[in-house]
């Protein structure tokens, strides 16, 4: 049975800690928030206001503090031993989640980020049916949220396609990023266009400037379009299309022929999946499910594009 804390008790957190409940193999050692009145959120649970004095009570955290907090908490509860599953972003610096890893590997103890997308049930499928892509087109976009004032686009919301697209496609080369504050001092308008070398490119959306909430992934292939859906997690695949011109008596008519697919996928709690993964790794009962290189990657390439949109409207790079 591992003991988890958690550290972080907002939206975030109170997610996480709804799900523990339905989890084997788990017991709540306690839970922290810097604000005494979040306990309310956790009755009957030992609660604390300092992370630092939840430890000694713990195997493993999950970190759903603020972004800007992560390293911090993180590197003090790995170099006392604890296992770690931080929200994403894992950090805002690229050095500090490398040193992160390195902490984590030197002890011998488990560090995954909370990418949730990873494990939502349609992108699982994805992964099985993307055999040659040409263009990911991507778009995430909802209300604004003053919780992430402090976040740009990019590492709110961007940064689930980023780290989808370059779990297929690998190695970005190249980006182009255009954006502009508008709720915010950040950018909360986000189009981006990733180059991954050969024919494959990503285009992605973001924004939370929107009346309406959609987050939708389109795959092209030579020989297929594929739709994720990720809020239901659906995919559907069109493939074959034909298009017939009839020339008839003074009208020109088309006939439109193609085959469409519904994939079945199974759907589970993406956020489930993912904290039962974070105690497989710990029990070591099945590997990380992507590298540390791989995080470091998305990580590389959002901090890339966070930059190009600090920098200006407009701004474009080769990544090293
Ligand atoms: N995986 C996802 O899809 C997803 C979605 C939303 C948020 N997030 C991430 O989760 C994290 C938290 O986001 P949120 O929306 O829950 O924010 P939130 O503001 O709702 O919650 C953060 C909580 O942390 C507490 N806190 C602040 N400093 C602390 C500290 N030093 N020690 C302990 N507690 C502290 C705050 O009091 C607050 O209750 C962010 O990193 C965010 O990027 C991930």
């Amino acid at each position: 049975m591992i003991k988890m804390g958690l550290i972080g008790l907002g939206k975030m957190g109170f997610y996480h800690l709804n799900l523990y409940d339905e989890i084997n193999g788990l017991s709540v050692g306690g839970v922290c928030d810097a604000l005494p009145s979040r306990s309310e959120a956790a009755p009957n649970t030992p609660f604390f206001t300092d992370y630092r004095d939840l430890l000694p009570l713990v195997d493993a955290v999950t970190i759903a503090a603020p972004t800007t907090f992560h390293y911090e908490i993180a590197k003090t509860c790995l170099n006392a031993g604890k296992h770690v599953l931080v929200e994403k972003p894992i950090t805002t610096d690229y050095c500090e989640a490398e040193e992160l890893f390195e902490i984590a590997a030197k002890r011998g103890l488990v560090l995954n980020v909370g990418h949730v997308e990873r494990f939502n049930g349609a992108v699982m499928e994805l992964k099985k049916i993307v055999n040659d892509p040409i263009l990911f087109e991507a778009r995430r976009v909802g209300p604004f949220n003053p919780n992430f004032r402090n976040d740009s686009i990019v590492l709110d919301l961007m940064i689930h396609d980023i780290d989808i697209a370059a779990s297929i496609g690998g190695k970005a080369q190249a980006v182009q990023a255009m954006g502009t504050p508008v709720n915010s001092k950040l950018a909360d308008y986000a189009s981006v266009n990733i180059f991954f070398g050969g024919k494959l490119s990503a285009h992605i959306i973001s924004g939370r400037v929107n009346q309406t909430k959609e987050r939708f992934l389109y795959v092209t292939q030579a020989d297929a379009l594929i739709v994720l859906d990720y809020t239901t997690q659906d995919i559907n695949i069109t493939r074959n299309w034909q298009t017939a011109q009839i020339i008839g008596n003074k009208e020109l008519t088309y006939k439109n022929e193609f085959v469409q697919e519904r994939l079945f996928v199974y759907k589970e709690n993406a956020l489930k999946a993912e904290i039962k993964h974070f105690l497989s790794c710990i029990a070591r009962t099945s590997d990380r499910m992507t590298t540390p290189e791989h995080d470091l990657a998305s990580l590389k390439l959002a901090l890339t594009i966070d930059s190009l949109l600090r920098s200006g409207a407009y701004g474009e790079t080769v990544i090293n």
